[in-house]
């Protein structure tokens, strides 16, 4: 999702933003309140108004958002889109988890789905993590787990993802967890005033099990949910 669908200039509801930790949630109704999801190496928690400061620091540096939506610029404005993915999520259009290190409760990075009809049947996904952790497991752990939490909770069928085609870390990653190439979408991203052409990026729910049922691999295992 080079594209954040989160607009700071359009986001003008007021809001107060508390700390209060969002209670972990137990069942399925994922539109009540994200569950946290356990892998190898991360956990995957629902955003909260403190994630604001360390989400400013490590998204905002040049290496992490060249080729993304430009991340809001200040700790407030952080937290209005944190604020926001709430909202986003009660509604039940939208999902945002803060990416965690089993042992740390700093976010590190986040993971986004967004649906692109409103049955959920086809959706978009989006992450960014600092670049502290490229390379280290985290991307790849992560979006497993997010992956299997949009085809098993929320019920999609077709998960898509695009990144800019001069996004090498981004095409990389996609391509390391099978997302199937499907085109190349011409001019579409309009970024730092150029129009960038973008990679779309597929994986199907199908596709998913399949792998699921033939791989012994270890990190396709059923993610653990809290
Ligand atoms: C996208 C992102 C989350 C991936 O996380 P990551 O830890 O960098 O990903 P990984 O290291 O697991 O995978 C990237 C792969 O791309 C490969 N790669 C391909 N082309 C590359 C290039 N031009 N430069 C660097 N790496 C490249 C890497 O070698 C790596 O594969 P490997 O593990 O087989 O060596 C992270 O880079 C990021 O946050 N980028 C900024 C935000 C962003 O661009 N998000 C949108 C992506 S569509």
């Amino acid at each position: 999702m080079e594209k954040m669908p989160y607009r700071q200039e359009l986001d003008v509801t007021l809001m107060t933003v508390t700390s209060t930790p969002t209670p972990e949630v137990t069942s399925s109704d994922w539109q009540a309140g994200l569950p946290t999801l356990r892998g190898k190496q991360v956990v995957l928690r629902e955003l909260r108004a403190s994630d604001a400061a360390s989400l400013f620091a490590l998204l905002t540096t040049e290496e992490v958002s060249r080729f993304i939506s430009p991340p809001p610029n200040t700790v407030e404005g952080f937290e209005r889109f944190i604020a926001w993915t709430i909202r986003q999520r009660s509604a039940g259009t939208y999902a945002c988890f803060a990416v965690t290190l089993q042992g740390f409760d700093t976010a590190i990075g986040i993971f986004q789905v967004r649906q692109l009809d409103p049955t959920f049947a086809s959706a978009e996904w989006g992450f960014a993590i600092g670049s502290a952790f490229w390379g280290t497991g985290v991307f790849q752990d992560g979006a497993e787990l997010v992956v299997e939490f949009a085809f098993e909770t929320l019920g999609v069928h077709r998960l898509e993802a695009r990144a800019a085609v001069q996004n090498g870390r981004g095409n990389g990653a996609l391509q390391k967890l099978g997302a199937v190439r499907e085109a190349v979408l011409r001019k579409s991203f309009l970024h730092n005033g150029r129009y960038l052409d973008q990679v779309l990026y597929t994986i199907l729910d199908e596709d998913w099990q399949a792998t699921r049922r033939t791989t012994s691999r270890s990190y396709l295992s059923a993610p653990s949910v809290h």
